[in-house]
């Protein structure tokens, strides 16, 4: 079977065609980085003109380079949900056109949810797995028990982990996106970064990166108003670790809570190099296999749009044309 995604949740205008939810024919990404850069964050409304301009050029691309014919694309898959709203309602608009005109099923995929499915194209994690998705929006941690079977066992409370490397970026005068600049930065500083505490919420599985982005801005303002480049990498470095250590403290409690021995990684953040490192350190240490994507398909994309699509379409699910859009769409808590 062969499966459309489309993907316009945020900044980056996404189609591909994925044969069997596990083969990648086609995956193109028109990025909108160098659209949003001078306002140092995406501005809603300059990313959904850009998904205008280009989401039928990304399909037509994302076709012709798969070599295939509409005759032969069995269903049409498109992010719903969580996002900018006015983004994805160009994805969805799109989606139900191509979906009608072509006379194809239609099934609308949720954004965390997606990232998942991205293990799904580079192996195939055996169930039960932990996934864990950090992104701009999102830091959550999914217990995947089959395909369409999950449960959100935490998830930020206020700031996602890509927002809190993507604001202090801001506050070190790094160009947007902030994580991949304080990645590099933090790689290249030879000094130990500085100690930043993180949240401590109990038993919970929740994440909070608030306090975090605070004690930075703190310690900046400490610093001076004119940073030198020593400081700037040990404040990256510093930042990542925190970051990183919250993220891996609530998968090492859910892999042992829930006796778990595969954990998948998604998200932008997962792009991050500090963070796939400490993830296998965990790994052999705790005895869970760790599924880390490239990085091109752990940042937004619509292969894994296409691939968690096809596994809801085999599983017989399909969405009428009258599907919405929504901004905030919570997985459910078990
Ligand atoms: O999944 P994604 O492409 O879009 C959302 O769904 O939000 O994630 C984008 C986020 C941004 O916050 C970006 O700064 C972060 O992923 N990111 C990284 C890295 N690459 C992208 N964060 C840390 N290290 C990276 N290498
Ligand atoms: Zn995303």
């Amino acid at each position: 079977m062969r499966v459309l995604g489309i993907e316009t949740s945020c900044d980056e205008t996404a189609a591909a065609i994925v044969e069997d939810g596990v083969r990648i024919l086609s995956n193109v990404v028109s990025s909108q980085i160098d659209l949003h850069a001078r306002f140092g964050g995406v501005v809603p409304e300059v990313a959904s003109r850009a998904h205008v301009e280009r989401i039928n050029g990304c399909i037509q691309e994302a076709v012709d380079e798969a070599g295939v014919s509409w005759a032969s694309i069995d269903g049409v898959a498109v992010t719903n949900r969580p996002g900018l709203v006015g983004s994805l309602l160009v994805g969805v608009c799109a989606a139900k056109a191509y979906a009608f005109v072509h006379s194809k099923p239609l099934v609308a995929v949720h954004h965390t949810l997606g990232h998942i499915y991205a293990a799904f194209l580079s192996e195939q994690p055996e169930f039960p797995f932990l996934a864990l998705v950090a992104s701009g929006g999102h830091s959550d941690l999914v217990l995947m028990r089959e395909h369409g079977r999950c449960e959100l066992l935490g998830a930020t409370r206020d700031d996602a982990a890509g927002e809190a490397f993507d604001k202090v970026a801001r506050l070190l005068g790094l160009p947007h996106p902030g994580g991949p600049n304080i990645d590099q930065v933090a790689a290249a500083c030879p000094d130990e970064g500085e100690r930043f505490p993180v949240a401590d919420l109990g038993d919970s599985l929740d994440y909070s990166f608030s306090g975090l982005k605070t004690a930075v801005a703190r310690r900046v303002a400490e610093l001076g108003e004119q940073l030198a480049p020593a400081d700037v990498g040990r404040v990256a470095k510093g930042l990542q670790d925190a970051v990183v250590r919250a993220l891996l403290a609530n998968v090492v409690r859910a892999v042992r809570r829930h006796g778990l021995h595969r954990v998948v990684l998604g998200g932008g953040v997962a792009a991050n190099s500090r963070l796939r490192e400490a993830l296998m350190e965990a790994g052999s240490r705790e005895g869970f296999a760790p599924t880390v994507p490239p990085m091109s398909l752990c940042t937004d994309n619509a292969a894994m749009v296409a691939s968690a699509g096809h596994f809801a379409l085999a599983a017989g699910v399909r969405d009428g044309l009258d599907i919405d859009v929504l901004a905030c769409a919570p997985l459910p808590r078990g």
